[in-house]
């Protein structure tokens, strides 16, 4: 047999993945990191700044060249829908997509899922408020609870003619209705969107206050809380069974280490 120098011994089986991350993230990046971290996970981290697209290489010759150093998968976050399933095309790598654009955001939808599950027995009343028709949270996380058979629909409180024409055609899309804003109080659960101003919210609504909400409406947020614009911060006081923000943080936490356990453990090439 073959002897391999000392120098290509491996040390221990390791997985190694990537972290591309090319728009900003506090929670999807690190919760990632760290799941991974407690697995035994170790990661490439692809900084936009240290790539040799400022020397003019492509995107497409940048994850093909990562995806020979031997990393078994990659995390996306970028600005175009769709980003993650190219950098799939080109290397043949399974893709955890962190959000693409105003596309999608499917672990968040994910751990909302599971919170939704630990919150309500039955079936929900759940009306989303904010810029849902550039919130990719807005696309996977309503279609989701749509799934899971929760009545949904989306706030307008007719401020602003370009927004209600916004929510309108999402609403149209989704085949839900539009709401006024008197109505929040008689649903079970409001989901707050962030202002997307990085994708060019028009405007906004006024922020949702303690008022809006009914004596047992429950609150969810994907975050980061833009407080003063998406809501007031009096919300805070809400007692933790009705503020669902932290859970979410802690359930997307848990549905990203069980997918980084299942990629982990998968046979990829
Ligand atoms: N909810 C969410 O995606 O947060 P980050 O932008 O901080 O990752």
């Amino acid at each position: 047999m073959k002897s391999i120098s000392l120098e290509q011994r491996p040390l221990k089986t390791k997985i190694l993945g990537v972290l591309g991350f090319f728009e900003p993230s506090t929670r999807t990046k690190l919760s990632f990191e760290a799941a991974g971290r407690h697995l035994g996970i170790d990661w490439l981290d692809l900084k936009p700044q240290d790539l040799s697209l400022q020397k003019g290489e492509s995107f497409q010759d940048t994850f093909k060249n990562i995806a020979q150093y031997g990393v078994k998968f990659f995390v996306i976050r970028h600005s175009a829908s769709y980003f993650p399933h190219l950098v799939h095309e080109w290397t043949g790598l399974p893709v955890l997509n962190a959000g693409d654009g105003m596309n999608e955001h499917p672990t968040q939808a994910l751990g909302d899922a599971m919170t939704l599950f630990q919150t309500f027995k039955g079936k929900a009343k759940i009306c989303f408020i904010g810029d849902a028709f550039r919130s990719r949270v807005a696309r996977s996380s309503l279609r989701l609870f749509q799934v899971m058979g929760h009545s949904v629909s989306l706030v307008d409180d007719g401020r602003d003619k370009k927004i209600s024409e916004e929510n309108k055609a999402f609403a149209h899309a989704f085949g839900i209705p539009v709401i006024p804003r008197s109505k929040i109080s008689s649903c079970d659960l409001v989901y707050c969107l962030r202002s997307q101003k990085e994708r060019g919210s028009v405007g906004s609504q006024n922020p949702l206050n303690s008022g809006d909400l009914g004596k047992t409406t429950k609150l969810m947020h994907a975050a980061p809380v833009i407080w003063g614009e998406d809501m007031l911060v009096e919300i805070q006081n809400l007692s933790p069974d009705r503020n669902l923000i932290l859970l979410q943080a802690e359930n997307c936490f848990r549905v990203r280490t069980r997918l980084l356990k299942q990629i982990g453990e998968a046979k990829t090439r």
